[in-house]
């Protein structure tokens, strides 16, 4: 099985970007920890990070036939893109919605995600630990579905 992790807008600046609010990992360190991870797991995992939403569409778009499943963090798009939402649930491909922050503990702006309808789950507030259960959430779906 191989997973895509899609790391939206601004994501790329993870460790100096406010990390009273995000922490002090890098992209980096998350993607190499989740390699690991998946490993263990025996799955397959690509790293892709955009600053762009139609960049973000076409990855989706490639996956189709080619990736199991999705971990997303979408960025702020996730508050206002219906064409990454539409692109998810137009793929028809198991993802999961992680957030490092606790988007609903912040301001009123970041309280809606477009996107939460139409993935397995959401994850959010617990930092870079989100990632990983993400991953373990969607092998354990990859195993009920015999993917
Ligand atoms: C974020 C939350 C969003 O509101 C914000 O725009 C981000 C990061 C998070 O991971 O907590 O860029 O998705």
């Amino acid at each position: 099985a191989k997973v895509l992790v899609i790391q939206g807008p601004n994501l790329n600046l993870l460790g100096m970007r406010e990390p009273e609010i995000y922490g002090s990992a890098t992209l980096d360190d998350i993607h190499q920890e989740l390699a690991e991870q998946a490993k263990k797991f025996g799955v397959e995992i690509e790293c892709f990070q955009s600053n762009h939403e139609g960049a973000i569409i076409d990855r989706i778009h490639q996956a189709m036939g080619e990736i199991d499943g999705i971990i997303i963090n979408p960025g702020a798009y996730t508050h206002y893109s219906i064409a990454i939402r539409d692109a998810l649930s137009s793929v028809c491909i198991p993802a999961i919605e992680v957030h490092l922050s606790n988007i609903h503990a912040r301001e009123e702006f970041r309280h809606r995600s477009f996107i939460a309808p139409v993935v397995l789950g959401q994850i959010v507030g617990l930092g870079v630990i989100g990632y990983q259960l993400a991953l373990q959430a969607l092998v354990a779906h990859f195993r009920e579905k015999n993917i």
